[in-house]
């Protein structure tokens, strides 16, 4: 007869929605969102791998299999990452919460796979570095948008202003984020493929418009150090990604002038779409918002909103 094994105890971790991009940024900017995110619990069990037992909240289109799950794939690719006996017999289980929709450009896929691989580096005691901590989620969002991006698992992963100076090697900077900044964010209720979002982006650019994102990215981060959310908004524009995105989002124009009318200090595609943010200032936030989501209404889309604060905690236990 087998001896009863004692339970696991579960592990909670909340790993933040980000915004990527930040308009001329492209794969190397991103902010992690208050308030919006994914939750995810899990504990070892004695069969070996990964196993997901449960899915909540915005799990449309899905795929519980953790092979196809990005949760449940960077939790793969943690356990891979340990050696010998251990590396044979690692199991865990895991719950997922989605608390935003796929493929809407918030960053649901990181928020994820940074939760996943969290979770189980938690289970596993795992002592790796932050670019190993980076590499496993960053395994899973490929999978998701066929692209090595790590700027929304980055502001994911450690909460504030992220810069992915480098995807080869993994080299992040983070900057905290004001508290002053509020991020509008409105979502028109139907999905872009990142894979899709990406496959329509230009292979060659003009030199005027790579330096006139250059010049914005610069301006973005020093409004970032200087903590002056009107300069961030004047500096989100972006002369390469959005005006060839911008086509995949019905009434993207009139949403942007809707935005800036209503007094943002600057708007662009969330991510990869179709989201669109605007930053603006604790008081305009719901107006921007409010119009940015009928504008988007008289295109037949009805969006929700969400106005929040940047998250400066990022990934995090709790339990
Ligand atoms: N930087 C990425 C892109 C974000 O724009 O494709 C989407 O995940």
């Amino acid at each position: 007869m087998t001896e009863p094994q004692p339970q696991q105890s579960w592990v909670k971790v909340f790993a933040p929605a980000s915004i990527g991009n930040l308009g001329p940024g492209f794969d190397s900017l991103g902010v992690a969102l208050e308030g919006l995110g994914d939750t995810i619990e899990a504990r070892r069990i004695e069969t070996p791998g990964v196993r997901i037992i449960e899915m909540t909240g915005e799990k449309e289109n899905i795929p519980t299999d953790p092979a196809r799950n990005c949760a449940g794939r960077a939790a793969e690719s943690v356990l891979k990452q340990l050696k010998g006996k251990a590396a044979k017999e690692a199991g865990l289980e895991m719950k997922l919460h989605k608390g935003l929709p796929q493929g809407s450009g918030l960053g649901s896929s990181a928020a994820s796979a940074v939760g996943g691989a969290v979770a189980a580096h938690l289970l596993f005691g795992s002592a790796l570095g932050r670019n190993i901590r980076l590499e496993a989620p960053l395994a899973a969002e490929i999978l998701g948008s066929g692209g090595r991006h790590a700027d929304n698992l980055a502001a994911s992963l450690l909460g504030g202003f992220t810069i992915v100076r480098s995807h080869e090697p993994l080299d992040v900077i983070r900057l905290e984020m004001p508290s002053s900044f509020r991020f509008v964010v409105v979502l028109p209720g139907m999905e872009i493929e990142t894979r899709y979002a990406r496959s329509v982006l230009p292979e060659v650019i003009s030199l005027k418009d790579a330096a006139s994102n250059w010049a914005n990215t610069a301006a973005l981060v020093a409004a970032v150090a200087q903590g002056k959310p009107a300069d961030f908004g004047r500096a989100v524009v972006d002369r390469v990604v959005e005006p060839v995105r911008s086509k995949l989002v019905p009434g993207f124009s009139e949403v942007k002038h809707a935005a800036l009318e209503a007094g943002a200090h600057g708007c662009s595609i969330s991510g990869a779409g179709p989201a669109l943010f605007a930053v603006a200032s604790v008081d305009a936030a719901e107006r921007v918002a409010l119009a940015m989501q009928a504008a988007f209404q008289r295109h037949g889309l009805p969006g929700r909103h969400f106005i929040c604060p940047p998250d400066n905690r990022g990934a995090r236990r709790l339990d």
